[in-house]
């Protein structure tokens, strides 16, 4: 089973006292939580990436690199994000900082189902990846509909 990592969320906090909150860092608060959930997209892309090199032949396979890959990919996916989606930081009311459409706070539900997805298939994943490249092939192509689910959805230009 994958360890789970969720941060005990401390529910009578709104979000937006949360926000009000944040001190120190980088620009306003919007801008920090910005960088906060860019932030775990990287850690996604970079664990993603190793695995989906190995698929591809691209680097060699190796078992306790895909499982340590998939494991940080497992991680991320189960943090508890109500942090990083704080309602006011979609790409209409922050201008050009972000690519997060208004439909991630009109669904919501949806949209944590569709995280859940990719910390399903991650998991999945850590089961697998030590069993050879073709499994870190299927397990990735999992992950990669994951991603792009909700990128599809969710995901919009910078305006
Ligand atoms: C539940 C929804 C969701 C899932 C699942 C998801 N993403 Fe994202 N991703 C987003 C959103 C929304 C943004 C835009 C965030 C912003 O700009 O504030 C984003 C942005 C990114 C970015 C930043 C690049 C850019 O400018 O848009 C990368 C890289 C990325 N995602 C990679 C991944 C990878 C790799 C996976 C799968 C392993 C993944 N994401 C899964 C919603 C998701």
């Amino acid at each position: 089973m994958p360890r789970k990592f969720l941060v005990p969320t401390v529910a009578a906090l709104s979000v937006a006292v949360t926000t009000a909150a944040f001190s120190g860092g980088h620009g306003s608060p919007e801008e920090q939580v910005i960088g906060a959930r860019n932030a775990l997209m990287t850690l996604y892309g970079f664990n993603s990436g190793i695995l989906g090199g190995m698929a591809r032949g691209n680097v060699p396979y190796d078992a306790e690199s895909a499982i340590a890959a998939a494991e940080n990919l497992a991680a991320a996916a189960s943090m508890d994000q109500m942090h990083f989606w704080v309602p006011g930081t979609d790409n209409v009311a922050m201008e050009g900082k972000t690519r997060a459409l208004p439909a991630i706070w009109e669904t919501p539900d949806d949209y944590a189902a569709k995280n859940q997805d990719l910390a399903d298939a991650a998991a999945a994943l850590v089961a697998t990846a030590g069993d050879g490249v073709e499994a870190v092939g299927a397990g990735m192509g999992q992950v990669g509909a994951a991603c792009s689910a909700c990128h599809k959805a969710y995901r919009g230009p910078r305006i």
